[in-house]
């Protein structure tokens, strides 16, 4: 008898416990907020603690370079899969005064780097050389965009405290969520098989919400570059482990490589958009030609009267996407080494004509379609940032390893993960890339060449005033995505956050297909788009688009993405 009362006492005990305990399991890791409106500046990234740390960063009386360089040093630690030290980006910016720089820090081809280094004896691409592994590594450039970006722009004029916060995470540790464990479990393998020592990402035990990643080595190689600047990394002893690293594992970085590394101060590229001014990236983007041109291809059409995702707009976006990327594959590539026929790109003309062919009722065939010929002249991970500070300064980042966790290889000793920016190149005419990517001779590897990218980091004003700060991840549908996003706010009237939440579709001009997210189309116009020779392919969510959006009464709607953990905040 007593023995049962034990056990009954024990079990009352046991169920008050659980019961007591149980709010606890609800309580979020993070607060995210998807939409916010601010009066003065915000902030929208991938990853709560490092919107938190550019929030931080602009309360202290730092600028929107201030906050970029915090932000982005974060997402090297908080968000592993994308955001890095190890890979490159790029940077479209407006200063409250109204002047619009770029900065292209991309990835650069080392100079031990040939055409055919992907491809076999029979001239066949080696299936993942590109894209695992040290060999896929081009020379990092983020480091070095960072000290570009400070020494012209930093307000708070201290490196120090853009910095140490990162280091701070590094060294003591955060909590992943539900999201991020599932990812690092989904690649434990590949980190297995890239690495010559197993790096900090790599665990017995499945990894779960609310575990604590620790990056000691990384913390190290934070705080040479807190203490030795840009030679921090790209000298000394990051430089060394970056080199040792190489020789075990076969890849190419030398030490010179990582000494002639340059960020480029780019011209803008902008196009007028039914009164919008739309300003982007320049090769060796691809997104701001592209961007343009598909801009320039739907204005004459009144897709705010067909509506939002109608059968004919999902048409007309389709069909001028397909021509646009046709020319993408052939035409575009670094500009500083091979000449990429801008101005013709870019004609209204030209993009007239590229339409002429356009059958409202019926679907173009992509093998129909080619690039534009004109007279030759002489002579799936990124992450993008949003920052508008108190001042009216705006900043739009998109930065990336390429795909997630890049090369999957550590630095051993330093910490962090390498690019696997290589692929980005064409590794052989008419061979697609990781994202389906088909490119030419304009985007063959050459040593110290940038491999063409899709990112599109954006800036929309409106009447001269900042209108909209936008960009995205997510490879080829990079372009698409802002395209799209910004049409939702311009023609659609929806608020930054619907915009950002809209489920999008894409179609690249190869493979011929209309991808699209869940529900991004009703049946009815699918069946309908069916009829007209179009295919549809559904796939996961497609882009993270983090973006603000500046309303007539001079507050800041922001909008991240609900696809990820993004976090939007300010004051
Ligand atoms: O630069 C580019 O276009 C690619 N490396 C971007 C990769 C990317 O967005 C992956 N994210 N989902």
């Amino acid at each position: 008898m007593k023995k049962h009362l034990c056990l009954l006492i024990s079990l009352i005990i046991f169920f008050f416990t659980a019961c007591k305990e149980a709010p606890k399991t609800d309580v979020p890791l993070y607060e995210i907020s998807k939409a916010a409106t601010t009066d003065k500046a915000m902030v929208v990234s991938a990853h709560p603690h490092a919107t938190n740390i550019g929030v931080d960063l602009l309360q202290q009386g730092g600028n929107a370079y201030d906050a970029a360089i915090g932000v982005q040093f974060a997402l090297a630690v908080v968000y592993p899969v994308a955001g890095n030290i190890g890979g490159g980006g790029f940077m479209v910016s407006r200063t409250k005064a109204g002047e619009i720089t770029t900065l292209d820090y991309r990835e650069k081809a080392p100079a031990a780097a040939h055409r055919d280094m992907y491809l076999d004896s029979l001239d066949n691409v080696i299936k993942g050389l590109s894209i695992n592994g040290h060999l896929a590594a081009g020379v990092p450039g983020s480091v070095d965009g960072m000290f570009k970006i400070f020494e012209k722009y930093s307000k708070l004029k201290d490196f120090k405290k853009l910095i140490q916060p990162s280091i701070d995470l590094a060294e003591k540790g955060f909590k992943i969520t539900a999201k991020q464990a599932q990812n690092l479990n989904g690649k434990q393998d590949a980190f297995k098989t890239c690495n010559t020592t197993m790096p900090v990402f790599v665990k017995d035990m499945p990894w779960k919400e609310g575990d604590l990643l620790v990056q000691k080595d990384l913390a190290n190689t934070l705080k040479r570059i807190r203490d030795q600047g840009e030679a921090g990394f790209y000298e000394g002893e990051t430089a060394d482990l970056i080199v040792k690293e190489m020789q075990a594992g076969g890849g190419i970085i030398s030490k010179e490589d990582l000494k002639n590394y340059d960020a480029v101060w780019r011209t803008p590229l902008n196009t007028v958009y039914k009164g919008y001014n739309i300003i982007s990236m320049a090769p060796p983007s691809s997104g701001g030609i592209a961007l343009t041109q598909l801009l320039e291809m739907v204005e004459p059409y009144p897709i705010k009267d067909w509506g939002f995702q109608s059968q004919k707009t999902v048409h007309l976006i389709t069909e001028a996407e397909r021509r646009v990327y046709a020319d993408r594959a052939k035409h575009l590539g670094d500009n500083d080494y091979y000449k990429v026929p801008m101005e013709e790109l870019k004609n209204p003309d030209y993009l007239k004509s590229r339409m002429k062919n356009f059958n409202p009722d019926l679907a173009t065939s992509s093998d129909s379609i080619e690039a534009g010929v004109f007279e030759p002249k002489e002579s799936e991970q990124t992450t993008h940032f949003s920052i508008v500070d108190q001042e009216g300064n705006a900043i739009s980042i998109t930065t990336t390893i390429n795909s997630g966790y890049g090369s999957k290889t550590v630095v051993t000793g330093a910490g962090f993960l390498l690019n696997n920016e290589m692929d980005d190149f064409s590794s052989k005419p008419g061979t697609p890339n990781f994202y389906g990517l088909l490119g030419a001779e304009a985007n063959a590897i050459e040593p110290g060449k940038r491999m063409l990218s899709s990112m599109t980091p954006s800036i929309v004003e409106k009447d001269n005033k900042l209108f909209m700060v936008v960009g995205t991840p997510g490879g080829s549908t990079i372009i698409t995505s802002v395209f799209q996003t910004i049409l939702n706010v311009t023609e659609f009237g929806m608020t930054m956050d619907e915009a950002v939440a809209a489920p999008r579709f894409h179609h690249q001009w190869k493979p011929d297909k209309i991808m699209v997210e869940k529900d991004a189309v009703s049946p009815a116009d699918r069946i309908a788009l069916e009829g007209m020779g179009h295919e549809f392919l559904e796939r996961g969510s497609i882009g993270r688009v983090d973006a603000i959006l500046i309303k007539p009464n001079g507050k800041l709607e922001g909008g991240a993405d609900p696809r990820g953990d993004d976090h939007v905040a300010g004051f």
